[in-house]
């Protein structure tokens, strides 16, 4: 009974905080184009539409990210003026992990969190930029790039993604203090078993 009444109340606990964190009540709210990545562009007035045919952009990544270190992701096609470029776990719309490094013509930007977007700082023409994505230090699963690529203010593509990134397995073991750690369990259990 009094187990069930403690589970409801931890969903609850974590449900509040989901929703508060995805609609932007604890961050402040990300501004809609942030979910949606869709530019605000206007052409005499009228919104304009996204291109329907295939992107001539792509988003170049490896195939991996390990924890708490660094990626560099390459958008490859003609040139473009503007953009805005987030990591999201695949069927999300929660940016993950930060940007930094902004080469010359972008910056980083919030969108819930801080720098948690790259996009551009001025519509001069840029091609093949890399941008450097920062993986938080813990693992989130496979993630991928998803970017919106404006060629000019009335020609853009959206939802252009990358490849996912699987988080690297070997991340965890790869640190020599779990080996002492794994060893001293064994060897405490070892000597129970005397
Ligand atoms: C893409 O297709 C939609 C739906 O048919 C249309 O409304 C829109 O204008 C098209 N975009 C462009 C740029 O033509
Ligand atoms: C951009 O990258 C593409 C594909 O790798 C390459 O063909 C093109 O020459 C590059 N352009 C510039 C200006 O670096």
């Amino acid at each position: 009974m009094a187990e069930g009444k403690l589970g409801i109340s931890v969903w609850f606990v974590l449900a509040v905080a989901f929703f508060s964190v995805s609609d932007g009540y604890g961050t402040g709210a990300p501004a809609p184009a942030c979910v949606t990545m869709r530019p605000g562009h206007l052409n005499g007035g009228v919104a304009v539409n996204p291109q329907n045919s295939t992107s001539p952009y792509s988003i170049v990544v490896g195939d991996e990210y390990t924890p708490g270190r660094t990626v560099s992701v390459q958008i490859v096609g003609p040139q473009f003026r503007g953009f805005l470029l987030q990591a999201r776990r695949p069927g999300s719309t929660t940016p993950v992990g930060t940007f930094s490094n902004a080469p010359a013509d972008t910056k980083t930007t919030e969108c819930t969190t801080a720098d948690s977007s790259m996009t551009h700082s001025n519509a001069g023409q840029k091609q093949n930029i890399t941008l450097t994505w920062n993986a938080p230090s813990t693992g989130v699963g496979n993630v991928q790039f998803v970017a919106t690529v404006a060629e000019q203010k009335v020609t853009y593509w959206m939802n252009i993604q990358s490849a996912q990134l699987m988080q690297a397995s070997s991340a965890i073991l790869a640190k020599p203090t779990y080996y002492v750690i794994i060893l001293c369990l064994l060897q405490s259990a070892y000597a129970m078993m005397k």
